[in-house]
C-alpha cells in the first residue's frame, strides 16, 4: 500500500519510521516532510495546510491511507476533508480534534463528565477575566483557548503579573485569534507524564508513558519549547497511578466525547500532572506528542498499520498493544537561540554515524537539503534516540551518540532524564 504522511517535524520522522517497517507497506510519502524522512519516504512540497494540495495528491497518487502527524490541520478539518473525497485517514476529524483545539471547551468536557482537572473558568471579555483575577489564589494559569504552538499558558505570581498576561493574550493578541477566548486554571504542582494512546472511538489502548523536557535551559530554566527531550517509560507512571487513569480518565473520555456526538478516532495525548491529589489531566492534545513519539514508537511492537486500520475500522478492541520492557532516551540537538532567535542553513556533519546500528536514531526535526547538503532548517533540529535495557542505559546511550553529529551552534540540555534518578 501507499501512505502519504502529512507533517514535518521529529514525530513525523519517527511514524514514518515506524510506517518503513511494516511489511504492508511499499511506499511512503511526506507532505512536506524534511530532509531525514526524505532517506525513507518521498518528500512531496505541499504545506500541511494546504488541503487542496494533500487532496489532489493523494487521489493522483491514489494513496490508501494518509496519516496527518500536526495538530494545525487535524484542528483544521483535513481529515473530514479527505474522508469526503473518498480517501482513508487516519486521526481525527475536526469536531473531535477541537479536544486540543479549544481549551474552553476540553475544560468544559472534563467538568461536564468528572474528568479530574484543575479548577477552571472560561472568559471572552477582558474586564471580567481582570475582575475575577482580583479574588483569585496565586499563583494562576492563564490559557489561550485556541493552539498557540503550546505558548499561549501563562504562569501568574501576582495579580499584577495576571493582569499582564491578561494584556498579553486578550488585548495585545499576541497568540493571534487564540486569545479571543482565554481559561483562568487553578496551579497545581507534581510530576508531569505524557500518555499517548490510539482510540476507535468506543475502545482505547494506552502506549507506555513518556516525560517531557519543556524548557530551553538544564534543571528546568529559561523558556518554554516545542520540547528538548524525552524519556519512556517514566517511573512515576506507577501501577497505581495507571489504576487511577483507566478508571477516571481514559475510557471516561473517548466515552464523553462519544455521547457528545464527537465519536474520536487516532491519537489521543493525556497530558497528566500527578498531583498530592492524585492524577488530574492538565491538557489533551490530539496527536502524538514530539518528542514523546520519539521515544514511545521505537519501543512499540505492533505494526503501526494495523492499529491505525484498527482505529479508523472501529476495531481496536481485537488488538492487544504491546511494547518492548526497555527504555528510550530522546535529546533534541537544537540551534543555540532556539525558542527566540537562531541560525539555519548550517550543515550538519557525522548523520552517518547512525547507519547500520540498532537502537540508534536521529529522527529529524528541523532539517533540509541544500545541493547534497543536510544543514539545519529549524530550531530544533534533530532527535537522538537511543534505546537500553533500562532509564539509565538509554540515557548514556542516547547521550553518547549526541557526540556522533555536530554542527555549528549545536544546543542541548545537559539533563535529559536527570528525573530517573530521582526514582
Ligand atoms: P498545557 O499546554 O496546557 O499543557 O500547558 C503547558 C505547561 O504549563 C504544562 O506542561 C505545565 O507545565 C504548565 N501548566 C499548565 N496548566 C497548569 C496548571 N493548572 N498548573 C500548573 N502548571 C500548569
Ligand atoms: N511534547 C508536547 C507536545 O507535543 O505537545
Amino acid at each position: 500500500m501507499k501512505v502519504l504522511i502529512v507533517g514535518s517535524g521529529g514525530r513525523e520522522h519517527a511514524i514514518a519510521t515506524s510506517v518503513s517497517k511494516s511489511d504492508k507497506v511499499d511506499k511512503i510519502y511526506c507532505a512536506p516532510g524534511n530532509a531525514g524522512i526524505g532517506l525513507i519516504a518521498e518528500c512531496v512540497p505541499i504545506k500541511a495546510m494546504d488541503f487542496d494540495g494533500i487532496t489532489d495528491f493523494a487521489k493522483k497518487e491514489s494513496i490508501d491511507l494518509v496519516i496527518v502527524g500536526m495538530d494545525d490541520p487535524l484542528v483544521g478539518g483535513l481529515v473530514d476533508i479527505l474522508n469526503e473525497n473518498g480517501i482513508r485517514a487516519f486521526g481525527p476529524k475536526k469536531n473531535a480534534a477541537i479536544l486540543e483545539g479549544s481549551k474552553a471547551f476540553s475544560k468544559e468536557l472534563m467538568k461536564k463528565y468528572n474528568i479530574p482537572t484543575a479548577g477552571y473558568e472560561t472568559f471572552d471579555d477582558a474586564d471580567a477575566a481582570l475582575k475575577y483575577l482580583k479574588g483569585s489564589k496565586y499563583p494562576v494559569v492563564l490559557k489561550a483557548d485556541g493552539l498557540a504552538l503550546g505558548k499561549g499558558v501563562l504562569i501568574c505570581n501576582t495579580y499584577e503579573e495576571a493582569c499582564d498576561g491578561v494584556k498579553t493574550i486578550m488585548v495585545d493578541k499576541q497568540f493571534g485569534a487564540s486569545g479571543d477566548r482565554m481559561v483562568i486554571e487553578e496551579f497545581m504542582t507534581g510530576r508531569e507524564v505524557s500518555v499517548l494512546s490510539f482510540t476507535d472511538g468506543r475502545s482505547i489502548r494506552i502506549m507506555t508513558s513518556a516525560q517531557d523536557h519543556k524548557r530551553a535551559g538544564d534543571n528546568d530554566t529559561g523558556l518554554n519549547t516545542g520540547g528538548m527531550g524525552t524519556f519512556s517509560p517514566s517511573p512515576f507512571y506507577t501501577a497505581e497511578v495507571d489504576d487511577f487513569c483507566k478508571k477516571h480518565i481514559y475510557q471516561a473520555t473517548v466515552d464523553a466525547m462519544a455521547a457528545e456526538g464527537r465519536e474520536f478516532k487516532g491519537v489521543i495525548f493525556f497530558g497528566l500532572m500527578l498531583t498530592p491529589e492524585g492524577p488530574r489531566v492538565l491538557e489533551y492534545n490530539c496527536r502524538f506528542g514530539d518528542p514523546e513519539a520519539q521515544v514511545v514508537l521505537p519501543r512499540m511492537k505492533n505494526d503501526i498499520i494495523d492499529v491505525m486500520n484498527a482505529c479508523i475500522d472501529g476495531t481496536l478492541g481485537d488488538v492487544d498493544l504491546q511494547f518492548e520492557d526497555n527504555a528510550a532516551v530522546c535529546v533534541v540537538l537544537a540551534s543555540d537561540g532556539y525558542p527566540v532567535k537562531y541560525e539555519k542553513g548550517l550543515p550538519i556533519r557525522g548523520l552517518e554515524n547512525f547507519e547500520g546500528r540498532d537502537g540508534y536514531y536521529c529522527f529529524h526535526a528541523g532539517t533540509a537539503l541544500k545541493g547534497d547538503t543536510i544543514v539545519t532548517n529549524g530550531g530544533r533540529v534533530l532527535g537522538v534516540t537511543a534505546l537500553g535495557s533500562d532509564l539509565k542505559q538509554a540515557r548514556e546511550n542516547a547521550y553518547k551518540a549526541t557526540e556522533w553529529v555536530s554542527f555549528d551552534n549545536k544546543y542541548m540540555r545537559h539533563d535529559i532524564g536527570k528525573a530517573i534518578d530521582e526514582a
